[in-house]
């Protein structure tokens, strides 16, 4: 998981191996979660079970970063829990309450049970937690123990039976979301075992009733507001020996990401000069541009090629964070074999239409009056200019147009001489 949080720059190179890994680690562990719960169970000092679960459970916790960013931590229950034998108990009827705590590293989950009439239920889940945890709380600010609860759990189930939830159950207590899956969980247990009885819990059941056929609602007529064009920034890099980039352009990016319900969705957000800082490198035969605002990093990686004389954009790096909405909030993306805005040595690309470069198939950033000039930059100033496809066919258009206009009013011209001609002669017969 560490290796998909948000990281400071550290070399380009090594980040697709790094997504790698994360995406195989979480493959791995949705595979071992998906094959099994974790099983727990408190006994009396008879050694009569009172309380037995079976858990999983993903943890997103929200907490601040040293750099005063808030992003969550996201981790399941770890294979390695056990019943915290100290803090959990059976109790005693009607002076106290059955408890099952369960410890994972300096994490403790707690669940409360109380009964009344013909249903139990957890009465209260508590959650402590302790940020100086650096594996799971990475680069965290404060170090201390947090402890959070709720006491509307939904985990409720009739009495002397099993409560059974395979569906996500989320339960949120302050920052911390626990999504509860495939569980099972019972107490006030009389026969050492599970009860054949079960209850499921509200995400399980299917409705009985036909379902009504869902009324054809009609298609929103508000259309979501289309996001105005980028303002246009301007950047430039100067390194050793003079400027190696020179940039103008209005940046847009489109990020399609799964949300936690996973619908995928869209992230289309404009890069604005005015929150955006930017710095960069120039060498021999690669020069970068990075452009930082408060969440977002992006980072262009032009190549010259000496043989062709042609420099290119060869990289793109982006790291950012999605809406809170999304099932990984974390997007850390890189192509490096992209061969993009090619153009002659000394030369600038320009293209004012919008363009679009597709970058990884989830993301593509649109660029608007763009113009960019990479390694030798003669005087800062941008080179004599390229213009793009698009603005040639856009160029196109008016000189159709043009064209025709010119070709109409030769024609009415012609009509008109010939024309006065006629009438001319007409006279010369009266
Ligand atoms: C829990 O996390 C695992 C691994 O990150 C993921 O595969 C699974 O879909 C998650 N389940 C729920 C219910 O969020
Ligand atoms: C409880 O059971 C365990 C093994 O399951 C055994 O080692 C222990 O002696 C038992 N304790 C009592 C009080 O019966
Ligand atoms: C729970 O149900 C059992 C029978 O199913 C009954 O004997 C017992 O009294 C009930 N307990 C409570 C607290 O309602
Ligand atoms: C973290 O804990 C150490 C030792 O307990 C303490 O010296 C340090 O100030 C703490 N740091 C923060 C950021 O709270
Ligand atoms: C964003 O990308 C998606 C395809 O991934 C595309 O359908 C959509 O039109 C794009 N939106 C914008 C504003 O570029
Ligand atoms: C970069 O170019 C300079 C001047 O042309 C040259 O001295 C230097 O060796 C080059 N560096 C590399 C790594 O090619
Ligand atoms: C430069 O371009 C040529 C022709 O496209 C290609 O064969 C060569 O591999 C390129 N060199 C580099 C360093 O990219
Ligand atoms: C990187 O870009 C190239 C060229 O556009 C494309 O063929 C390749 O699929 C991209 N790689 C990824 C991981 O999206």
């Amino acid at each position: 998981m560490e290796v998909m949080m948000r990281k400071a720059a550290t070399g380009g190179q090594r980040r697709p191996g790094g997504a790698l890994l994360g995406a195989a680690l979480l493959l791995l562990l949705g595979f071992f979660q998906a094959a099994s719960s974790i099983h727990f169970e408190v006994k009396d000092e008879n050694n009569k079970t009172c309380i037995m679960a079976d858990l999983s459970i993903n943890f997103s916790v929200e907490y601040e970063t040293v750099s005063k960013k808030v992003i969550p931590a996201l981790f399941l229950l770890s294979e390695k829990a056990l019943v915290n034998k100290n803090s959990s108990t059976c109790g005693k009827e009607n002076i106290s309450a059955p408890l099952l705590a369960i410890q994972f590293g300096d994490q403790q989950l707690r669940m409360n049970f109380t009964r009344n009439g013909l249903r139990y239920q957890v009465a209260e889940l508590v959650f402590i937690y302790d940020l100086s945890d650096k594996v799971l709380f990475p680069d965290a600010s404060d170090n201390g123990t947090k402890e959070v609860s709720s006491q509307n759990t939904d985990i409720s189930a009739n009495n002397n039976s099993t409560y059974k939830c395979s569906n996500p159950h989320l339960i949120k207590m302050g920052k911390v979301n626990a999504t509860f899956h495939n569980i099972k969980i019972e107490a006030f247990v009389t026969n050492n075992t599970y009860s054949l009885k079960e209850t499921a819990c509200s995400e399980d059941v299917t409705p009985t009733v036909a379902p009504t056929p869902a009324p054809i609602t009609p298609k929103p007529t508000v259309l979501p507001t289309p996001l105005p064009p980028p303002s246009v920034g301007q950047y430039s890099v100067t390194g050793p020996s003079g400027m190696c980039i020179l940039a103008k352009m209005g940046l847009q990016l489109n990020i399609s990401y799964s949300k936690k319900d996973n619908k995928d969705d869209l992230y289309v957000f404009n890069i604005d000069p005015k929150d955006t800082h930017y710095n960069g490198t120039c060498q021999n035969a690669s020069a970068t541009l990075s452009l930082s605002s408060n969440k977002t990093n992006l980072e262009f990686q032009f190549a010259l090629n000496t043989s062709t004389n042609q420099f290119y954009l060869a990289r793109v790096t982006l790291n950012t964070t999605l809406p809170s909405e999304a099932k990984d909030p974390n997007v850390q993306v890189a192509n490096g074999s992209l061969m993009y805005l090619k153009t002659t040595a000394r030369k600038s690309y320009r293209c004012n239409a919008k363009q679009t470069l597709q970058i990884t198939s989830n993301f593509s950033i649109n660029t608007f009056e763009l113009q960019v000039q990479a390694f030798d930059v003669v005087g800062e100033k941008f080179g004599s200019a390229v213009e793009c496809q698009l603005d040639e066919n856009g160029m196109l258009v008016p000189i159709v147009v043009g064209a025709a206009l010119a070709g109409l009013v030769l024609i009415v011209l012609i009509a008109y001489l010939i024309g006065r001609k006629r009438s001319h002669a007409g006279y010369q017969t009266i």
